[in-house]
């Protein structure tokens, strides 16, 4: 039987209270993240159990035990006080998959300061847009990321530690760097955690829409109550159960599950630090015995790619539910996975403004291959009309997807960016930006994204961010981002140029700027391709028309072009 049991039951009977209940919150106590995933835990006699089995890019394991956590967040915590960071400072951890993150998001929230976890990928120029517009006031990383942060430090004047972890006592550190070597501080035994309530901030994760700069997306300590429920009912989590969840910190899976779900549930959680291998990712399964595996579409097919015999080496039997999230999880993906595995990937749909799971297929539902599966109980979703923004009643009708506000983990704003959230409101319905059709048995099916935001192997990347760092490069003088198929990634990232008088367009140059973005922005923003043109297409007013170098890539009807410039 499995957790959610009968879902017709739990629609019923739903409320949130069942989760308050069991985290024994009731509204207005205090609510604090960290202390939930390790002191109330330990509270609960489960100090001597493993919280983190993590596993090394060299291969060097360590584990911690639920008070190991907790101790440690209470030094990180404690430390970042000493050096004045208080209850809603924004912290950023910008690190590897290091113990130190999973265990400095502990410390930052148990004194009630504002986490926000970075991508460690990222390049200057998209650190220094998030950390800008967060008002960062420490940043947590290794010495590795330094030289990152030099660059752009005196255009930060908010940004007053850089706290690094593997900090080397022989070299030469420069102004406002410090050094915090976890296994050299004293443990501290006990603190004074902050008595955050539900309405006070959590976490802040940048997100990257169509047009400006990424916006930071605030969660609330209450957000543990879908965190912990969806946690429990859809990904089946067990007292025994070793969980691995493949995403990075740096992005909302990987902390909404890759942290808080599973620690609030005393769940023991692994984490490998090192890139998409199928052979090493298939041997870490095998060895830490992972019952329960979340991850999502690309790496699923590029286990698929690397082949079905090697499945057969290698001892998966501890597998006992699979579970998928952030791009379409297609059909085959599923049924391969129900033949190699023996069981299918259940998808999930939500983002990182929901925090939580919201479109769910759960243990024990029929499953439909390629479709999202149902409203996790709680939630209510209607499709809207795209012009009259009224509900859809017509069965399989493309709609665009909304949401009922008001569940546990919804955010409660876009950091200094006000208009920007209530953009996403109309109504009275949260707009997600994706498009999708309800079948008869209420199932949803993904269609596809109401915006130009390109969904490369999950991860979102904005067309504006990239085509404004491709401007920065001294050969461009216009340029166009769109997404482009891809097998594994489903999207990549695809750019297409006018060059400045006296630059030509061959091989190098090509290198030279993917190279140019890869450093400024990350790999995942940096272009698969780029195509140059004697002129990009525009409207009358100069706008460049991204719908037209869109539908060229995805080989779709260009549609209306009448307010073409040249046509
Ligand atoms: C897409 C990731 C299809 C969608 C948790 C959404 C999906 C965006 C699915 C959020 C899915 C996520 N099927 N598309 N199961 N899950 N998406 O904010 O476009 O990084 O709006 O959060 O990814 O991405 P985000």
């Amino acid at each position: 039987m499995s957790n959610i049991g009968s879902y017709d039951d739990r629609i019923k009977n739903f409320s949130w209270s069942i989760a308050e209940d069991e985290l024994g919150y009731k509204d207005g106590d205090i609510i604090n993240i960290g202390w939930y995933c390790s002191d109330r835990i330990c509270q609960m006699g489960k100090g001597d159990k493993i919280a983190l089995y993590h596993e090394g890019f060299g291969g060097k394991e360590k584990s911690y035990t639920f008070n190991d956590i907790r101790l440690a967040g209470n030094t990180i915590g404690t430390f970042l006080r000493s050096l004045g960071i208080k209850a809603e400072d924004r912290v950023c951890l910008f690190m590897d998959r290091i113990p130190e993150l999973y265990l400095s998001f502990l410390g930052v929230l148990k004194i009630g300061a504002i986490v926000q976890p970075l991508f460690s990928a990222f390049g200057d120029e998209s650190l220094y847009v998030r950390l800008e517009n967060a008002g960062t006031k420490a940043i947590i990383t290794q010495k590795k990321h330094l030289s990152k942060i030099r660059k752009i430090i005196d255009t930060l004047p908010s940004l007053e530690h850089i706290i690094i972890v593997d900090y080397n006592k022989d070299k030469q550190y420069q102004n406002k760097e410090v050094g915090f070597i976890l296994n050299e501080a004293d443990p501290v035994e006990e603190m004074n955690i902050c008595p955050t309530k539900a309405d006070s901030p959590s976490v802040l994760h940048y997100t990257s829409g169509t047009t400006g700069q990424p916006k930071g997306v605030r969660h609330v300590h209450y957000s543990l109550i879908s965190q912990y429920l969806t946690t429990k009912w859809v990904l089946d989590l067990r007292e025994d159960d070793i969980y691995w969840c493949t995403a990075d910190p740096g992005w909302v899976t990987g902390t909404s599950y890759g942290i808080i779900g599973p620690w609030s549930l005393g769940v023991t959680l692994c984490v490998l630090d090192r890139g998409f291998s199928a052979e090493a990712w298939y041997k870490f399964i095998e060895k830490y015995k992972i019952t329960m595996w979340y991850s999502a579409p690309t790496a699923i097919r590029s286990l698929m790619k690397a082949g079905d015999e090697i499945v057969k080496k290698i001892d998966l039997s501890s597998l006992r539910h699979l579970a998928s999230v952030g791009e379409p999880l297609n059909a085959e993906a599923v049924t391969w996975s129900e033949r190699v595995f023996g069981m299918p990937f259940l998808d999930t749909y939500w983002q990182t403004e929901t925090g939580s799971m919201m479109i769910t297929n759960h243990p024990g539902m029929k499953i439909k291959p390629g479709s999202m599966g149902k409203s996790f109980p709680g939630i209510t979703t209607v499709l809207l009309d795209a012009k009259t923004y009224e509900p859809i009643t017509k069965q399989g009708k493309a709609g665009l997807i909304a949401f009922k506000p008001g569940w546990p983990a919804m955010m409660t704003t876009y950091w200094n960016n006000e208009e920007k959230y209530k953009e996403k409101f109309i109504n009275g319905w949260y707009l997600a930006g994706d498009r999708a059709y309800i079948d008869a048995d209420g199932y949803y099916w993904f269609i596809g994204r109401d915006d130009d935001v390109i969904n490369t192997g999950g991860h979102l990347v904005s067309p504006f961010e990239v085509e404004s760092a491709l401007l920065e490069h001294e050969a461009i003088s216009e340029s166009a981002v769109v997404a482009k198929p891809d097998e594994v990634n489903m999207e990549v990232v695809k750019a297409f140029i006018t060059l400045k008088p006296g630059y030509e367009f061959d091989d190098d140059t090509e290198l030279n700027i993917m190279n140019f973005i890869r450093k400024k922005l990350s790999p995942l923003a940096m272009p698969q391709e780029i195509e140059f043109m004697e002129n990009l297409p525009k409207t009358r007013s100069g706008k460049i028309m991204r719908r037209i170098l869109h539908a060229k890539e995805w080989g779709e009807e260009i549609g209306d072009i009448s307010t073409l410039e040249d046509d």
